[in-house]
C-alpha cells in the first residue's frame, strides 16, 4: 500500500515536472526567437510630412510630358500615382533628371490593361514600361520590405537581399529606398510632396542619409556603398556622420556583389562628368581598390596616379561638351600602369617584348574580370589598345599606315598622349604621332626617313652568345 502511494506521488511529481520544463522550454524558444529577430531596418509606420504645391519647388513644366500622361491617366483611374526617386531629388536640387519614375499601387497587369504601349517586364518583380517611341517611362507598383511580407526568404544568412518580389503601399515602398533625399512622393493628385523620412529637410542641408540602420542597410544591398559615393560625387553633398561612419568600414562587403552588377555600377559612374570627385571618394573610403585590385597604387609611382587623374579629367570635359565615352578607354587606362610593370617584368625574364606585353594583358584582364564582369567586346578593345602601345613604337617601312588603320588607332594614340602626360619617357613618340597624323603622303615618308635616320637598329647580336675566351 506504501510503496503504491509513493509511486503515485512520484507520478505527480514527473507531471508537474515535465509541464514545468515544457514551460521553460516555451520560454526559452520565445526569448532565442525575440534574439533572433533582426531589428526592423523599417521605421515604424509614421505619419508623413506632406509639403503642399505653394512650399517646394516642383512644378509641372519641368516633369516629363510622357510622365505627366501617365501619372494623370493612373489617377484619372482612381490610382494613386507619384513621381519618386531620383526625378524628384534631383527637380528639387534644381538639376535635370535622367529619367521620371513612377511609382503606384497600380498593380502590373492592371497597368497593361490601361496603357496599350505598356510593357511589362522583370521576373522577380514585375516592373511596367510605357513606351513613348523611343522614350521610356517605368512604372512600379509599391513594394513592401520582406519583414512585411509573408515569405521570409528573401535574405541570404550575411543579411544581403536576394529576392525582392512583393508588393506594398506607400507606408512600405518608403522604408526600403536607400537614402532619404532618394524617397520623396511628388503626388499627382495635389501636386504635394509626400516625406516619411525627412528627406526634405536633407535636400535643404545637402546631406546625404541611410534611411534606417545603416549598417543593416549596407549589408542588405552593398551596391549602396557605390551609390553613396556616386550621389556624393555627382550632387557635391555632404554624408551624415552614422552614415559615414559606416561607410567607411565597409568597403569589404562588396565582394558580396557579382561582379555583372558592380560593371553596371561602374559603368554610371564614367556617365555623371563627375569622375574627378567620385572617384576621389572611392579611393578615401577604400572602394576603388575593392573594384580595381589591380591598379597600382604605389606612391612612389606617381606616373600612375597621375594617368589616372588625367583620365578622369578629360572624362568629365568629354560629358561637359556632350561627348560619349569609352568603357574600354577607361579601364585600359587604369590597368595600363600595371600591364606596363608587369611586362617589364616578363622582360627582364628573357621574354621578347611583344610577347611580355601580351603575357601582361591576358595576366591583368583575368584577375580584373574576376572582379568585374567586363563584356567580351569591350575586352577585345582594351587588349587591342594596350597591344597597339607596342606597335605605335615601330615606325619603319609600313608599319605606321597599319597601325593609323586599325580601328582602335585613336583610342590607343590617346592613351599614348596621356602616358606622355603623366611623365613616361614617350614624349617624342606621341609627337611623331600628332604630327603623322596631319602629314599628307609625303610628310609621313619623311618622318619614316627622320626614325629611320634617327633610331639606326644596332647591328643585332645572337642572343646568348658566349663570349669567346682567349
Ligand atoms: N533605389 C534604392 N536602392 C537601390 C536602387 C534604387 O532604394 N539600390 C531606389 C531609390 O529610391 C532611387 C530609385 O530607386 O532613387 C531609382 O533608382 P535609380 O534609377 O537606380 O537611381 P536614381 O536615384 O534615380 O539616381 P540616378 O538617376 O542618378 O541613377
Amino acid at each position: 500500500m506504501r510503496q503504491c502511494g509513493i509511486i503515485r506521488e512520484l507520478f505527480y511529481l514527473v507531471r508537474a515536472l515535465s509541464t514545468r520544463i515544457k514551460k521553460i522550454i516555451k520560454l526559452l524558444k520565445g526569448l532565442l526567437q525575440r534574439f533572433n529577430k533582426e531589428q526592423p531596418s523599417v521605421h515604424p509606420k509614421a505619419k508623413p510630412t506632406i509639403i503642399p504645391r505653394s512650399d517646394h519647388t516642383i512644378s509641372r513644366t519641368t516633369i516629363h510630358r510622357n510622365a505627366l500622361k501617365v501619372l494623370y491617366r493612373l489617377h484619372q483611374e482612381g490610382y494613386q500615382a507619384y513621381l519618386v526617386g531620383g526625378c524628384v531629388r534631383d527637380l528639387l536640387l534644381g538639376r535635370q533628371p535622367k529619367d521620371f519614375d513612377i511609382a503606384t499601387n497600380a498593380l502590373p497587369e492592371e497597368m497593361r490593361k490601361l496603357f496599350r504601349n505598356c510593357r511589362l517586364i522583370g521576373r522577380r518583380f514585375r516592373l511596367a514600361h510605357i513606351l513613348f517611341g523611343k522614350d521610356i517611362i517605368e512604372v512600379a507598383t509599391f513594394r513592401t520590405h520582406h519583414e512585411n511580407a509573408q515569405e521570409h526568404h528573401g535574405k541570404t544568412h550575411d543579411g544581403l537581399i536576394i529576392r525582392d518580389n512583393v508588393y506594398g503601399t506607400i507606408e512600405d515602398d518608403v522604408w526600403r529606398r536607400d537614402f532619404s533625399i532618394n524617397a520623396l512622393y511628388y503626388n499627382i493628385a495635389d501636386f504635394s510632396i509626400v516625406d516619411y523620412t525627412g528627406g526634405m529637410a536633407d535636400i535643404k542641408a545637402k546631406r546625404l542619409r541611410m534611411i534606417g540602420q545603416p549598417e543593416q542597410r549596407f549589408q542588405e544591398d552593398p551596391v549602396r556603398l557605390l551609390r553613396a559615393v556616386r550621389f556624393m560625387g555627382k550632387l557635391n553633398i555632404e554624408i551624415s556622420p552614422e552614415t559615414e561612419a559606416c561607410l567607411a568600414k565597409s568597403s569589404h562587403l562588396l565582394t558580396h556583389v557579382s561582379p555583372a552588377r558592380l560593371f553596371q555600377e561602374v559603368l554610371k559612374f564614367f556617365q555623371e562628368g563627375a569622375t574627378v570627385p567620385t572617384f576621389k571618394l572611392l579611393q578615401q573610403y577604400n572602394l576603388f581598390q575593392q573594384l580595381f585590385p589591380q591598379t597600382l597604387f604605389n606612391p612612389e609611382d606617381t606616373h600612375a596616379q597621375q594617368l589616372i587623374d588625367q583620365v578622369l579629367i578629360n572624362t568629365d570635359q568629354r560629358i561637359a561638351e556632350g561627348k560619349s565615352i569609352s568603357p574600354a578607354f577607361l579601364i585600359t587606362a587604369f590597368l595600363w600602369p600595371s600591364m606596363n610593370q608587369q611586362a617589364r617584368l616578363n622582360r627582364s625574364e628573357g621574354m621578347p617584348a611583344y610577347v611580355s606585353l601580351e603575357k601582361a594583358i591576358q595576366t591583368m584582364l583575368t584577375l580584373q574580370t574576376q572582379r568585374l564582369a567586363i563584356p567580351r567586346n569591350v575586352l577585345v578593345s582594351m587588349r587591342d589598345i594596350c597591344l597597339l602601345q607596342y606597335h605605335l613604337m615601330s615606325r619603319q617601312g609600313y608599319r605606321p599606315y597599319r597601325t593609323l588603320d586599325h580601328p582602335r588607332f585613336r583610342a590607343a594614340y590617346d592613351l599614348l598622349l596621356l602616358r606622355s602626360t603623366a611623365g613616361e619617357p614617350v614624349e617624342e613618340l606621341a609627337l611623331w604621332w600628332t604630327e603623322f597624323q596631319k602629314a599628307d603622303r609625303a610628310g609621313q615618308e619623311q618622318l619614316i626617313k627622320r626614325v629611320a635616320t634617327q633610331h639606326r637598329p644596332k647591328k643585332k647580336r645572337p642572343y646568348n652568345r658566349k663570349k669567346k675566351v682567349t
